[in-house]
């Protein structure tokens, strides 16, 4: 069922996306693809579409969040008891918490993975390069070539400085990396998914509520699949207020977490941007430097919070916006 809110794991609860299906698949077989990238906003299907292609391959695979990452350590444990569980393979735990963790130590679990051409999931990437783990995933695609490694990330720009683009100093510059994108889906898909969905789930939305719903939540298809399942339960305008509610609340901690200690300024800086804006018009309602604001912008850009098209600014996400 497309309305269900879970991160999707099969082919049959996963709307469309045919094409980037194909794609990832491809590159997945293609021997000549040791690491891909699925860059997208937030709740635009990355995690699921992953999830839906390793299945649908039968492939085996690891698979680490590393929102659940907390220390350089910790990312050695995890992989080395995912590793344990797929080959139990036990790695000597007591060593584990000594001083001389490192992928090094591990490499017969790596050697493994490389002999039978695993592939290592590593979702929201980004968050690692704070933990200087790009290294480690350098080490393992310069060594462990069988190891197809693909990441994601809702923060692309992030995403791209983890992947040492552009940085001839980053430890993964360099590297070959075959790259994808998830969006929001476009007005028409957004119809049909909604429409499917709701047959799906015997309620039938009338088109007056689909166009409705889609005004507000846009074509974030995460915003419309937690639409479809308060309907399970509640009338339209009700399940609309509750979508927007509690999204407007997850987002709003996401950006406040984003902000950090420089919420106030920032938090200014998107009011000033709601409904879209221009450079001029912003820098107006800020008493900082061009360089400063330019900085600021471009984190909210690289975090995904913000777009720029054709000199225009936007928030990227209605929920956001609605939050503010
Ligand atoms: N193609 C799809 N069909 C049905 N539901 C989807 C699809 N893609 C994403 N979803 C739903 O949208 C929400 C967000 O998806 P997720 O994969 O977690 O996105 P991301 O990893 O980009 O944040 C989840 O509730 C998921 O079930
Ligand atoms: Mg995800």
């Amino acid at each position: 069922m497309y309305f269900n809110p879970q991160v999707k794991d099969n082919r049959n609860d996963f709307f469309n996306f045919e094409v980037i299906q194909e794609e990832l698949k491809k590159a997945i077989l293609d021997k000549n693809t040791p690491l891909i990238a699925i860059y997208g906003l937030r709740r635009t299907g990355k995690t699921s579409l992953i999830r839906v292609v390793l299945n649908s391959m039968s492939k085996k695979f690891i698979w680490i969040d590393s929102r659940d990452i907390s220390s350089r350590d910790d990312f050695y444990k995890t992989l080395s008891d995912e590793i344990d569980k797929l080959k139990r393979f036990k790695i000597d735990k007591f060593t584990l918490k000594g001083v001389g963790l490192s992928l090094n130590f591990m490499k017969k679990g790596l050697d493994y993975l490389n002999k039978h051409k695993f592939v290592l999931v590593i979702d929201e990437a980004q968050l690692l390069k704070r933990l200087h783990l790009d290294n480690s995933v350098a080490f393992i695609y310069d060594n462990f070539p069988n190891i197809k490694i693909i990441v994601s990330g809702s923060e692309s720009g992030m995403l791209k400085t983890f992947l040492g683009k552009n940085n001839a100093k980053a430890p993964l510059y360099g590297r070959a990396v075959f790259e994808l994108q998830t969006g929001r889906l476009n007005k028409e898909n957004g119809f049909t998914f909604l429409k499917e969905g709701s047959k799906q789930a015997k309620i039938n939305f009338t088109d007056e509520e689909i166009m409705t719903a889609i005004k507000d939540l846009d074509g974030i298809i995460g915003w419309l699949t937690k639409y479809g399942w308060y309907r399970l339960k509640y009338a339209p305008k009700e399940s609309l207020r509750r979508t927007i509610e509690e999204g407007s609340a997850l987002a709003k901690e996401e950006f406040v977490k984003f902000a950090s200690k420089a919420e106030t300024r920032y938090k200014k800086i998107m009011k000033s941007i709601k409904g879209g804006a221009r450079w001029d018009e912003i820098k107006k309602q800020m008493q900082i430097s061009d360089k400063q604001l330019d900085s600021m912008m471009n984190r909210l850009i690289d975090s995904g919070f913000v777009e720029k098209i054709e000199g225009v600014y936007t928030i990227a996400d209605p929920l956001l916006e609605a939050s503010l």
